[in-house]
């Protein structure tokens, strides 16, 4: 498989590596027997696909049996098979077919190093930030688009965007002058859509992310709000390195699924510390088997540590800073979960 190019906060708390050693402590035996018949399979799998795309198969169809297919392949292999397998298909010339949609090529190509950047998710929430990308990809691309943007995995984050709002305003109704921090805040596309911010019900809005390029962004979207960009990480914030002082609501949306759970644990008790009396830490995880896993991380390159409900509340479970109440909810979609600490 492709390897990530760059350590997140040049400290590598979240790279491929913490990936893949979660995805190893799985593995219960190598053998060459399901490697050669993983082998043959994901070669008429990819095959099916390709012969498809140059039929001019209705798009839509082939990628609903691709994506499922690469799911019951991913399902039925151990971890360190599939991560051979995903290294075969992305070589395979289907990805010349799928390349072409813009968001798979963005997370494939990685332009700013790294996973899951902002900029993909701006691909995900329809942004007309990337409308130039999406209009300028061919016919064939922008039918692969039409699907992918309305994969269980998108319409779950676009799901996400929208309940961060709302929780944010909900803290602001709650509370005057409510302090507001997001980790690894990427774009703020939630700050869009909230109406505290609309109607100067918060006193801060922290978007904190590793990203400069983001948090640029982010600075001169907002210029005139209460919104602070700043440039932080997971370790700044668990090295105590920035006084970014205390909160009402405190969230990480898109960070989770890339941390370990030792480093999952232990910034769960810092975000803690950071909150007030009575305040709340939400933090979001994408649920494990929703369907798209197989196709995210063979052509988007794209692999997360997809949790179960159990995995994250063995998460909180070993969180040393005193709860009062917890929850642990999925959205209508279901494809993320999510855990509200209030301390
Ligand atoms: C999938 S995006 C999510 C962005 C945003 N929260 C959202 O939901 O749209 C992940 C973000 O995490 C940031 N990130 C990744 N590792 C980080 C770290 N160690 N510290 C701070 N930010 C990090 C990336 O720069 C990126 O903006």
């Amino acid at each position: 498989m492709k390897q990530f190019q760059t350590a997140l906060d040049g400290y590598s708390l979240v790279t491929a590596q913490s990936i893949s050693k979660h995805t190893r402590s799985a593995v219960s035996k190598f053998s060459n027997d399901q490697i050669k018949e993983g082998e043959a399979e994901l070669a008429l799998v990819l095959s099916l696909a390709q012969q498809a795309f140059e039929a001019n198969a209705p798009v839509q169809d082939t990628m609903k049996a691709l994506t499922e297919r690469l799911q019951a392949l991913k399902s039925k292999t151990t971890p360190m098979t599939w991560a051979h397998l995903t290294s075969l298909a992305q070589v395979h010339p289907v990805s010349s077919f799928l390349l072409q949609d813009p968001l798979t090529r963005w997370s494939f190509e990685k332009p700013r190093g790294y996973s899951g950047d902002a900029q993909l998710l701006d691909f995900i929430y329809e942004h007309p930030a990337v409308d130039v990308q999406v209009k300028a990809a061919s016919p064939l691309g922008a039918e692969i688009y039409d699907f992918t943007r309305m994969a269980a995995s998108a319409v779950a984050v676009r799901e996400r965007r929208d309940l961060l709002a709302a929780h944010v305003d909900t803290v602001a109704d709650g509370t005057e002058n409510a302090e507001v921090l997001a980790i690894a805040a990427g774009h703020l596309r939630e700050a869009e859509r909230s109406n505290a911010l609309k109607s100067n019900k918060l006193k801060r809005w922290v978007a904190l992310d590793q990203d400069p390029i983001s948090v640029g962004t982010v600075s001169s979207a907002f210029r005139g709000t209460c919104i602070e960009a700043v440039n932080g990480s997971v370790r700044t914030i668990l090295g105590r390195a920035q006084k970014l002082g205390t909160f009402d609501f405190i969230y990480a949306a898109g960070l989770y699924d890339y941390l370990a759970e030792s480093v999952a644990v232990k910034l769960t008790e810092r975000c803690l510390q950071m909150l007030k009396p009575g305040g709340k830490f939400l933090l979001a995880n994408f649920a494990q088997d929703i369907g798209v896993e197989g196709y995210m991380e063979t052509f988007m390159n794209w692999p997360l540590i997809w949790r179960t409900d159990r995995e994250v509340q063995s998460i909180i479970d070993k969180v040393k800073h005193p709860i009062t109440d917890s929850a642990v909810t999925r959205g209508e979609n279901g494809g993320v979960i999510y855990a509200v600490l209030t301390v």
